[in-house]
């Protein structure tokens, strides 16, 4: 806008809608603030801020929530629907569509242990098996305190160390339950 026309009759639309804007956004901003305590204020404020709220955001958004929340909580997919003005259904069916997002809060520590096919052969069931007799959850739990998220995932392309299993972006080769739990003992 001309800064001439910000003194024009014909400014009022536009300063009602950027009002209208700054307080849907903080709004949304301190209902995401509230999340389990742990939200970022200035990370969630450069999300809203780098949007011109086009549908093209949309992948975008739920990347930078998710960096900065670990995952998608509904909340934050019921007010990226909001700005981006579509359906909630059509947000949750992105985020659902691709694995890279996490729809569940998953603990500090993620354990992932390949049952690929190599894995497999080599002994990922008993991976598996002392993961949870260790932490008392399976592939797709997560402990009561939030400490430790176990998935069972496909191929990580180290086949050559299979069985493999990976913490924390860490990945560890021809793991054996013994050597699992020394691992898991040295995250606490
Ligand atoms: S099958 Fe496990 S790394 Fe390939």
């Amino acid at each position: 806008m001309s800064p001439l026309l910000l003194f024009s009759p014909d400014a009022a639309p536009f300063f009602s809608r950027t009002i209208k804007g700054m307080l849907y956004y903080s709004a949304a901003i301190r209902r995401l603030c509230d999340h389990g305590g742990t939200f970022v204020k200035e990370q969630l404020n450069e999300i809203f801020e780098r949007c011109d709220g086009a549908p093209s955001d949309l992948i975008p958004i739920l990347q930078d929530i998710q960096d900065v929340l670990g995952y998608l909580p509904r909340e934050a997919m019921t007010e990226t629907a909001r700005f981006l003005n579509m359906a909630e259904t059509s947000v949750y069916g992105v985020a659902t569509f691709y694995t890279q997002f996490q729809l569940s809060r998953p603990g500090r520590h993620r354990i992932k242990v390949c049952h690929g096919t190599a894995c497999h052969v080599r002994g990922a069931s008993e991976i598996t098996k002392a993961v949870a007799a260790k932490l008392g959850i399976g592939p797709g739990e997560t402990t009561d305190d939030f400490e430790f998220t176990v998935e069972a995932v496909a191929c990580f392309g180290s086949c050559a160390l299979a069985p493999v299993m990976v913490v924390n972006d860490k990945v560890y080769g021809n793991v054996t339950p013994e050597r699992v739990v020394e691992i898991l003992e040295d995250l606490n």
